[in-house]
């Protein structure tokens, strides 16, 4: 967090909490700003696809102002990813894994507790701002039939009641200590946080579909600009977008 005070807003229940926060920060909110909802009604996720976020979530949207800056600004969703698993870990003890690109998962068997969509407003190739939302299922116990099978929650992983305010506020600090690092160049670090919380980043087949049809491989690492590589058996392959599917 740099300059200004940071404004913090709290609601039960908005339609997007990146919604609200680019809003925000289009008004001149300063770096570190932060909207949270306990429900959104128009939660986005990746990929265009819908956020189910009930009562019970902590959805919160951080500001990142001053984006020309950071040098590698693609990283600022791996550093949330290592962000929201601190937060989580401090707060709960749960060790949580991370699925490239941003998906927030159990150990085994891997189920989805949060996600992570950083959105970005600005001109032309210039990014004034960005924001970077992270959902975490607190205390969901119903999932939408199409993720049910794949997702869960704090409460159901541990069986007993999560204390939403402190991790809430570890979160923001976590945020806070991420983004400074990214800022300072830290990168090196950042990737080695990111790929130690990440076991499934090596070694682990993956398929995706490609110019040329469905290309299979094992993963072999993230690079310094956040792409997934994959080793196949025609060479080497960089995955900077797209759906994945785990084996
Ligand atoms: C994903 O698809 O995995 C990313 C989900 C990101 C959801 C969070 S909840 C807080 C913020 N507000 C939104 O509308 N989306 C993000």
């Amino acid at each position: 967090m740099t300059g200004a005070a940071r404004v913090i807003r709290s609601f039960q229940s908005v339609d997007s909490t990146n919604e609200r926060a680019l809003a925000l920060a289009a008004a001149g909110a300063p770096d570190g700003s932060v909207i949270v909802a306990a429900e959104q009604t128009a939660g986005r996720g990746r990929r265009g696809r819908a956020w189910h976020s009930p009562e019970g979530g902590l959805y919160l949207s951080y500001v990142v102002r001053d984006v020309d800056a950071i040098e590698k600004p693609a990283l600022l969703t791996l550093a949330a990813g290592v962000a929201a698993v601190r937060a989580i870990g401090e707060t709960t003890g749960l060790r949580a894994d991370l699925k490239w690109p941003n998906d927030v998962v159990t150990a085994d068997p891997p189920r989805k507790i949060a996600g992570i969509l950083a959105e970005a407003s600005g001109a032309g190739s210039r990014i004034e701002f960005a924001v970077v939302g992270v959902g975490v299922n607190v205390s969901t116990v119903s999932f939408p039939p199409e993720v049910a099978t794949r997702a869960s929650s704090l409460a159901v992983e541990l069986g007993r009641e999560i204390d939403r305010d402190a991790l809430q506020a570890a979160l923001i600090a976590a945020l806070d200590r991420e983004v400074a690092r990214l800022r300072a160049r830290g990168h090196e670090a950042l990737i080695r946080d990111w790929s130690e919380a990440s076991p499934s980043a090596r070694g682990r087949r993956v398929s995706w579909v490609s110019q040329d049809g469905v290309l299979t491989g094992l993963t072999a690492g993230i690079d310094d600009r956040g792409a997934l590589l994959v080793t196949t058996p025609h060479g080497p392959e960089r995955l900077v977008a797209g759906e994945v599917i785990w084996a």
